[in-house]
């Protein structure tokens, strides 16, 4: 088929087979009319409101050792930190005081935290009134309904890769099974879930992201995030190319004409590739920043690839800074949580 007819049909069907993504990865002939296609399928569905959600990066210890990825434990150049419950709380206070309605709690992957302080900093956070995304890595079952329970509302676990054996080469001592299983269980226990992967691994093809996207929307993820991999010199794909800005808003765009109404950020990464990334990325198919929140040193502390933005900004500056983008190009802050719209309707 041309790519114009898959475009047109991926915009009124919401759904494509895998050889047709490939063919619309493969073409950029089409580039611009894919993404003007996937920004009205964004404003059909989730409309002009932008999401911000305040991240806070709260340890940078991890037991794993993702091969892309500079927090990983064999790397030992990085200073490792882990904030106080009282500092983390204090911290989504500042972000519910610059109007932020969700938090997302993200650390490496560790035990650093008893589930007794998680339930702790989760329930104070709650307790100010903000949503929260937890985005800690693969647990128990048990361990996410404790959270669940103690009013976590959605978690963030990209699959990375839907190609096992990618995976299997980039994830020592960790296991695509598992990984599944932590998103069935999210799911199951009522979690807003969001996924994503990578884009630009090494060995990864244009089929690969296919099947990424078909994953993305067979699990009906809530939330999908993703970006270009960049090369981090102190892991062991360092001297890998990584991917692509333009591919990255293509896998985006794809995804926003699958997933009409599935909450989709304009990631830090992308930004770094493009110094406008994340306003391209809004005008392609996504509707959610995330702009950081942590604190001083610690910004620079959690790098986990290099040329990261904001790591020398205060939360203040990048409060200003998103929202005067987002309304320089006719977008407005949301003053809603964001759940993800369908939920609304049908629970
Ligand atoms: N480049 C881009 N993204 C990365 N992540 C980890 N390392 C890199 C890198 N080198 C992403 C992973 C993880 C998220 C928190 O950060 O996809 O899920
Ligand atoms: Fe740890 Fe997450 Fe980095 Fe993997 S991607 S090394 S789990 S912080
Ligand atoms: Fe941090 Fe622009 S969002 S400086």
């Amino acid at each position: 088929a041309k790519i114009v007819d898959i475009i047109n049909k991926a915009e009124t069907t919401h759904s494509l087979t895998k050889e047709e993504i490939v063919d619309l990865l493969r073409c950029d002939e089409y580039d611009q009319q894919l993404f003007l296609a996937a920004d009205r399928v964004r404003s059909q569905y989730v409309g002009d409101q932008v999401h911000l959600r305040g991240l806070i990066e709260f340890s940078n210890i991890c037991q794993q050792n993702c091969f892309y990825c500079g927090l990983r434990k064999e790397n030992t150049k990085v200073k490792r930190y882990k904030l106080t419950p009282d500092t983390i709380i204090d911290l989504a206070d500042k972000a519910k005081s610059y109007n932020y309605k969700t938090v997302v709690l993200q650390s490496g992957e560790s035990q650093s935290y008893t589930v007794a302080d998680m339930q702790y900093i989760i329930r104070s956070i709650k307790a100010l009134g903000l949503a929260i995304t937890l985005s800690l890595g693969e647990k128990s079952r048990d361990e996410y309904q404790f959270y669940k329970e103690a009013g976590a509302d959605r978690y963030l676990l990209r699959i990375e890769t839907t190609n096992s054996r990618i995976y299997k080469e980039l994830h020592p001592g960790m296991s695509f099974e598992n990984r599944l299983r932590c998103l069935q269980d999210l799911k199951d226990l009522g979690y807003e879930l969001g996924t994503g992967c990578l884009v630009g691994l090494p060995n990864q093809t244009m089929e690969c992201l296919a099947d990424d996207i078909l994953f993305f929307k067979s699990l009906d993820a809530d939330m999908i995030g993703l970006g270009p991999f960049i090369p981090n010199a102190d892991t062991p794909l360092a001297q890998e190319r990584g991917g692509t800005f333009n591919t990255s808003i293509k896998v985006m765009a794809i995804t926003r004409l699958l997933l009409p109404d599935a909450n989709i950020p304009a990631t830090t990464a992308m930004e770094t590739l493009d110094k406008n990334g994340r306003i391209i990325a809004l005008q392609s198919g996504a509707n959610v920043v995330m702009p950081n929140v942590t604190e001083g040193e610690y910004r620079k502390m959690y790098m986990l690839y290099p040329g990261k933005i904001c790591v020398n900004d205060t939360p203040k500056h990048c409060v200003s800074c998103i929202t005067g983008k987002i309304q320089g190009i006719g977008r407005h802050i949301s003053t809603e949580f964001g759940f993800r719209q369908s939920k609304k309707l049908t629970n």
